[in-house]
């Protein structure tokens, strides 16, 4: 078992004495400073939205919010993805896959914000982009953290993180953890019995680097979705199938959103370079190509050729 945090664990409201309720249902004076705006921040919160063209353009403000808005949620995403790994080390795959659950809630949210930025017109786009030079998404600090713990491990993206030397350091410690799929196969393992032949290789394997395909583990995984399939006619039902399942959609998700930032990049600055001096939607094409959990995607291979 390895030493992960308690899934339960993690920021919570601070409860340090409960609210007090009279009895008809209203919370007593002991409370009475505490308001909406201080307990969420809400001033501090509204007060970091700063645009850079001067006049402000009327869509600098969208610009920033969504941006914001996207780091709010991928510490959300890293918080679940915490939470799952924490279940899985402590066999409890079913409380892992609602947490997937809601993350693919996120990415939802995610996806679906990406119309809203295209609201705004290329022309209008070009009127403050050039403000932001050399800024760019490509330095996301939280956006690696997430690509890094979920297993595209590429190290050269440390480079171009603008933040400060702790902010690289932090990032960093991502680039070596296991990823949730790690944690899900060394789960598998410890299932009774040793039901799952899980090849050692894979739990010994070099976690700060990709995933690469192995195909004793895509073995264990055809023999875990056939059991999901057998448990109709009466067999044991294994959960884990259900785990795998959401671990491929949320990097399906992953691959959807990529695919729409792509395409609002062509709509947006057409083939020109990117701010953070990339050649744009042409890199960003490329991320398409990458593969998280090429295991669980072989697996559909073998379950194909059987019907
Ligand atoms: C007008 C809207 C946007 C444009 C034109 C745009 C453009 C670009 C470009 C050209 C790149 C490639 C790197 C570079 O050279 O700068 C990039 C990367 C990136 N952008 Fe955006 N972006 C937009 C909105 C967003 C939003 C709302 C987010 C949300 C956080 C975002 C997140 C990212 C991330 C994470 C990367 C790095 C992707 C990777 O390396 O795989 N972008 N963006």
């Amino acid at each position: 078992m390895t030493t992960s945090p308690s899934p339960s664990s993690g920021p919570s409201p601070d409860t340090s004495g409960q609210r007090e309720m009279t009895a008809a249902g209203m919370p007593t004076q002991r409370h009475e400073k505490l308001t909406y705006g201080s307990y969420l921040k809400v001033p501090e919160l509204l007060s970091l939205q700063q645009p850079l063209s001067v006049p402000a353009h009327h869509d600098e403000l969208l610009f920033i919010l969504s941006h914001q808005v996207y780091e709010l949620w991928f510490k959300q995403i890293l918080h679940e993805l915490h939470g799952v790994c924490a279940w899985l080390d402590r066999d409890q795959p079913l409380r892992a896959v609602q947490l997937l659950h809601r993350v693919h809630k996120i990415q939802h949210l995610l996806i679906e914000q990406i119309p809203l930025l295209e609201t705004m017109f290329s022309t209008e786009f070009a009127k403050f982009r050039d403000n932001l030079r050399p800024a760019s998404g490509f330095q996301s600090v939280q956006f690696r953290k997430v690509e890094f713990l979920l297993g595209a491990k590429n190290p050269r993206m440390l480079e171009l993180v603008g933040e400060d030397q702790a902010a690289r350091d932090d990032m960093a410690t991502y680039i070596a953890k296991p990823t949730p799929y790690d944690h899900f196969i060394r789960h598998l393992a410890r299932e009774d019995n040793k039901v799952f032949p899980i090849p050692a290789s894979a739990l010994t394997r070099d976690t700060s680097k990709p995933h690469e395909h192995t195909p004793e583990l895509v073995a264990a995984l055809v023999d875990l979705y056939r059991r999901q399939d057998h448990h109709h006619a009466g067999e044991r039902y294994y959960p884990q199938f259900t785990f795998a399942e959401a671990l491929l959609e949320m990097e399906e998700k992953l691959a959807i959103w990529r695919f729409h930032h792509v395409k609002m990049v062509e709509r947006m600055i057409g083939a020109g370079v990117g701010t953070g001096g990339s050649s744009g939607a042409k890199y960003l094409a490329a991320t398409l190509a990458i593969r998280l959990y090429p295991d669980l995607w072989a697996v559909r291979d073998h379950l194909a050729a059987k019907y």
